[in-house]
């Protein structure tokens, strides 16, 4: 009786530690995967630089779909990993789409860093980042927004990787929610995946998958950290607090869907999760960068000039305690520089069209708040405020004021409180993809030239590429690089435009 027991048990104990059997994980980027990378087939990537802080992100993805994975993490001074600064095991599992995050603490001040991480017996690619300096002698972040998978190839992200930078600091529409034909060009075989507009968790998985199975975008972020900022298509084409352009009734609830396209983004963006999105990053006394949150915590977006709630003092782009917040940095910051990390042109702007003049999306939908901003920063005042945004996939130059410019001097800048750099895409459409390149120039000319805009003062709406901000002692300058082409994939660049204001003085120059 005794044997038996001995042997039953035996038994159970062996029945217990057998592998547990698995279901395959399926995916529907799988096709997309680039076989030499696995299990690590997104790359990595890494974020939010702070003195001694730096977030870095992988993701692995078994063949199975295991309950749990362990991956080590190793951050090293030198890229053969001789010399180990910090190590460790964390487990992901599919509660987080096994994705991996850890916010590496101690570590020095300027100093770049190498990374890698070990799970299933195989390692990742090895990725590059930097922690924020102390005492920069200047800096050079990218600057970059709207990436449309169908739109193009994300050849603007190539030859970001290939710079040498800070930090890039993306300024939204890292993602768009369409189906396939929504909003691209079907002809390049880019099509989004799922085969629908997002709106489930699964959903909003499978576009980040596909994104981040794009070479170019695994290039940028394995050599650069990225501050990342959301605009609206991470969750739905003009979304606000309570909801959105893109967001129907019979699209479920708007709340739910809010909550998940956040989830999926901390999931997927390398990024130190917060309650609160809007958040500053210092660099020493160089720059104090302040990134906003400006659609999440907005009202509504009002339906035309006429709408009798435009100026109403309820209507917010930021929320009174995100504005509080905004302003007190505005005030309190010692940097040499204030840059402002903005999804929407903030200076007052006339598109020029017969059927379309003022964005009630932008800033200039949001009027009182607009001008609560310039009177803190005029008041103060506050010096050397750089505004640089995204969102219109067009690059602007801005001496920003405000109507009717009656205190404003177009030739010396006198009466500007600050200067605004606008990001053209990194493949979304813009004015080229509709008219030929006469004819949009004579569009530039025609509202740079006109007095409803004196102080705008440059304007590319024809191009593709990203903009990188120098700040020195001295000046502050955009350079925009704009791409060749995205149509097929091609790391040409076919032009670059300077334009720079001195410190102290809100007069842009270029060369
Ligand atoms: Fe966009």
């Amino acid at each position: 009786m005794k044997y038996l027991l001995t042997i039953t048990l035996a038994s159970l104990l062996y029945c217990c530690t057998q592998p547990e059997k698995h279901a395959p994980l399926v995916e529907d980027t799988a096709h997309l995967r680039d076989s030499s990378m696995a299990p690590f087939y997104h790359g990595v990537a890494s974020g939010d630089p702070l003195y001694s802080q730096v977030i870095i992100w992988t993701r692995v993805t078994p063949e199975d779909s295991l309950p749990e994975v362990d991956v080590v993490w190793e951050i090293a001074a030198d890229d053969s990993f001789q010399e180990i600064i910090k190590t460790g095991t964390v487990t992901t599992d599919p509660g987080r789409d096994y994705t991996v995050k850890i916010d590496v603490d101690g570590l020095s001040e300027g100093q770049k860093y190498f990374y890698r991480f070990h799970a299933l017996g195989k390692s990742s690619m090895i990725g590059r980042t930097k922690t924020a300096s102390i005492k920069p002698q200047n800096l050079m972040f990218g600057v970059v927004s709207c990436s449309n998978y169908e739109w193009g190839y994300f050849n603007s992200y190539g030859a970001l990787a290939q710079e040498n930078l800070d930090a890039v600091i993306h300024l939204g529409d890292y993602i768009y929610e369409y189906a396939p034909g929504g909003y691209g060009d079907t002809t390049l075989g880019r099509s989004p995946i799922p085969n629908k507009e997002i709106i489930t968790l699964q959903d909003y998985r499978s576009r980040y998958s596909q994104y981040r199975l794009d070479k170019d975008l695994i290039a940028a972020h394995a050599n650069h950290p990225f501050i990342n900022i959301w605009d609206d298509h991470e969750i739905a084409n003009n979304s606000y607090k309570d909801g959105a352009q893109n967001h129907q009734p019979d699209e479920g609830s708007y709340e739910e869907r809010k909550n998940i396209a956040r989830q999926v983004f901390y999931e997927w963006i390398p990024i130190r999760e917060s309650d609160q999105h809007y958040r500053k990053l210092q660099f020493g006394d160089m720059a104090d960068l302040i990134m906003l949150d400006e659609r999440l915590e907005r009202t509504f977006i009002a339906d035309s000039l006429g709408d009798p709630t435009l100026m109403d003092s309820s209507r917010t782009m930021l929320g009174k305690e995100q504005l509080l917040w905004f302003t007190t940095q505005l005030k309190v910051s010692q940097a040499k520089w204030k840059v402002v990390g903005n999804q929407v042109i903030y200076s007052y702007l006339n598109w020029g069209h017969e059927d379309f003049t003022i964005n009630l999306d932008s800033w200039d939908g949001y009027p009182i708040e607009q001008q609560q901003i310039a009177d803190v920063i005029k008041s103060k005042p506050v010096e050397n405020v750089v505004f640089i945004t995204g969102d219109t996939h067009t690059a602007w130059a801005f001496e920003s004021t405000n109507k009717p410019f009656d205190e404003y001097n177009q030739e010396t800048g006198e009466g500007a409180f600050a200067v605004e750099f606008g990001t053209t895409s990194i493949n979304s459409a813009n004015s080229n993809e509709s008219y030929s390149d006469s004819v949009v120039l004579v569009h530039e000319n025609r509202i740079t030239d006109s007095p409803v805009n004196p102080h705008l003062k440059w304007t590319n709406m024809r191009d593709h590429g990203y903009m990188i901000l120098t700040l020195t002692e001295d000046r502050a300058m955009a350079t925009w690089k704009f791409m060749k082409t995205i149509e097929e994939p091609s790391l040409e660049i076919k032009e670059v435009k300077n334009i720079w204001m001195n410190s102290g003085e809100v007069k842009l120059q270029s060369n």
